[in-house]
């Protein structure tokens, strides 16, 4: 079981802020979104907790297997290997491998190797339709399809957090409720610790225990299942103006 603490968090790019004094916390086994508008700095966030980019100042620290790792200090493969898995904005998966070999590619790490056989075998009980579709060319798969197979790939390396970014671009609506349905099971499934950026609040919301909302690189609400908000108060919110 991880936790992620965000402290106090500063970060951008050259001479431009982005995150001004970010902190937020995600419990272990709990799904926490994190909400906002283009631009506001949810990528950059995650990429933070992720190793990619290096804030100027605050602290993340991961608290696993009773112990506390200092996240600033690790590269991205440490941190892969320290259980956080990532879902990148826009998939990337690699459009010229089959479903199963992009599973694979991502389940040959030092932490997810020895148990392959099992990860594979539990995303395709988890997914039927990549289990169907194992031979396809990911590129030949459905927007949620591939989508489904992105986290299907987290999974691979037998993470304890997974960091997700924004599942739901690009998907009908239909597919979005579909799609964050399944990373709602999942997590309740596997006990897994998950921050997820997202848009569409109506959806994220229903299925996360608490959320966070940035607007211009701050956090500027929180939320969680006992906060009486209507929606009207959440867009507000994300769009700066509650
Ligand atoms: N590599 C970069 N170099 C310079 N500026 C960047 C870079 N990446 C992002 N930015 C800027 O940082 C700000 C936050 O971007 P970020 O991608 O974190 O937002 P976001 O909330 O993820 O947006 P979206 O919902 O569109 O993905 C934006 O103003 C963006 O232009
Ligand atoms: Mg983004």
């Amino acid at each position: 079981m991880s936790r992620i603490i965000v402290d106090r968090l500063v970060a951008g790019y050259g001479a431009v802020t982005v995150l001004r004094d970010i902190s937020l916390e995600v419990g272990a086994g709990e799904l926490v979104a994190l909400l906002g508008v283009n631009g506001n700095g949810k990528s950059t966030l995650l990429n933070c907790i992720l190793g990619f980019i290096r804030p100027r100042s605050g602290r993340i620290v991961l608290e696993t297997q009773g112990r506390t790792v200092d996240l600033l200090t690790r590269s991205p493969h440490e941190i892969t290997n320290l259980g956080i898995a990532s879902v990148p904005e826009g998939r990337r998966l690699v459009p010229n491998l089959t479903v199963e070999e992009n599973l694979l590619l991502a389940g040959g790490g030092p932490r997810g190797r020895k148990d392959i056989a099992a990860n594979l075998a539990f995303c395709f009980e988890t997914f039927p339709i990549l289990a169907e579709r194992r031979r396809q060319y990911s590129s030949t798969l459905s927007g949620g399809q591939q989508q489904l197979l992105a986290i299907a790939r987290a999974l691979m390396t037998s993470p304890e957090a997974i960091v997700i970014d924004e599942p739901s671009v690009g998907l009908a609506p239909i597919v979005v409720g579909q799609v964050i349905a399944a990373i709602r099971a999942l997590q309740e499934a596997r006990n897994l610790t998950i921050l997820m950026a997202e848009q569409s609040f109506f959806q994220a919301i229903e299925v996360a225990s608490r959320a966070y909302v940035l607007s211009h690189g701050k956090i500027i609400r929180e939320f969680d299942q006992t906060s009486a908000v209507g929606d009207a108060e959440i867009r507000n919110a994300m769009m700066g103006v509650g």
